[in-house]
């Protein structure tokens, strides 16, 4: 068994600095040595360097934020974990910004067309091209609208398209136009930990009929209930592979500090680690995402423990056991 580490150092997707340094501490705590401990061959060989694009190339179209840039990074992340499940490696892929989910799911259905998603987060990241300002007070605040990173979930399951960028000034090809082909459907999603979706957000996972396991949920039946009630609805047999994205945000802010968009109320340590380990025990888990841990937001004492609690959901994921 191979893991390979595809790390994602990149902010384009949202607005605070410091995000795309979180896969350079990741490793830096020493998660290939961890991985390798759990008897993984694990590829590492470098994170991935990324064109720039200049913010005076890449103005918005329409209300989204650096579409270029994300488009073209997310672009290069697919490719790349494209050929590592093609290859029937693991991809692990640290980021970096939610919006780089865009290309971990559409590298991942390249080679396991029938992939469901597991989507750990405090938030849906289903907004589309229209609804990113749909937060109640978002809406005030044009500078919290338009990241991409609340997106991606709306571009892989065609509720947004490059149909939707394509502006007559701009002749070069359109923005995302690269995932148009891609198609999650969302009966293969299913989200655990929500508890910050915004009113555009809520019509979509309704009229879609999207699995959304809240925190409500989560108090209501435990979490070893909900992670069955999950699988049940995306993987119904346990036959399909299973990209886990796993949001750091989803756990609770005092567990995980270091994080662009913290909501308090969130998943203890042992709610997140527990859907790392179920997953892993299915057998079917094919590709892990590791978001938005943004080391530079706290202090150093917060930052090193988000990061810890980061390699440690990681190393539950590939197979850590308390007892074997
Ligand atoms: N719903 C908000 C938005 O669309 C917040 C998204 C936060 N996403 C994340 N990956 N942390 O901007
Ligand atoms: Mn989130
Ligand atoms: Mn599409
Ligand atoms: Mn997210």
């Amino acid at each position: 068994k191979t893991v390979s580490i595809v790390g994602c150092p990149f902010s384009g997707g949202q607005r605070r600095v410091g995000v795309d340094k979180g896969p350079i501490h990741l490793v830096n705590a020493g998660l290939v040595d961890q991985l390798k401990d759990l008897g993984w061959a694990v590829e590492f060989n470098g994170h991935h360097q990324f064109e720039d694009i200049s913010a005076e190339v890449d103005p918005p179209i329409g209300k989204l934020k650096n579409p270029r840039l994300v488009s073209k990074v997310t672009e290069a992340v697919a490719q790349v974990v494209g050929d590592h499940t093609r290859r029937r490696s693991l991809p692990l892929t640290l980021g970096g910004d939610h919006s780089l989910a865009m290309g971990t799911i559409a590298g991942t259905l390249s080679g396991y067309p029938d992939a469901c998603v597991i989507w750990v987060d405090a938030h849906a990241d289903i907004n589309t091209t229209e609804t990113t300002d749909s937060g109640a007070w978002y809406a005030t605040y044009t500078f919290l609208t338009g990241n991409i990173h609340g997106m991606p979930l709306a571009f892989l399951t065609s509720l947004s398209g490059s149909n939707s960028l394509s502006d007559t000034k701009d002749s070069q090809s359109v923005p995302f136009s690269w995932l148009d082909s891609v198609h999650l459907p969302p009966s293969r999603l299913a989200y655990i930990g929500l508890r910050d979706v915004d009113k555009g957000e809520k019509m979509i996972l309704l009229e879609h009929n999207i699995a959304a396991f809240s925190m409500h949920e989560v108090d209501r039946y435990g979490i070893g209930t909900v992670v069955e009630m999950a699988l049940d609805r995306v993987n119904p047999d346990r036959s399909k592979p299973i990209h886990l994205s796993f949001d750091v945000d989803a756990l609770d802010p005092s567990v995980a500090p270091s994080t662009g968009t913290p909501v308090r109320g969130g998943l203890t340590f042992r709610e997140g680690h527990y859907i790392c380990e179920r997953l892993y025990e299915t057998g079917l888990l094919v590709a892990v995402d590791l978001m938005e841990v943004n080391p530079s937001l706290k202090d150093a004492a917060d930052a090193q423990q988000t990061v810890a609690v980061g390699c440690s959901l990681v190393r539950a994921a590939l197979g850590r056991s308390d007892i074997n």
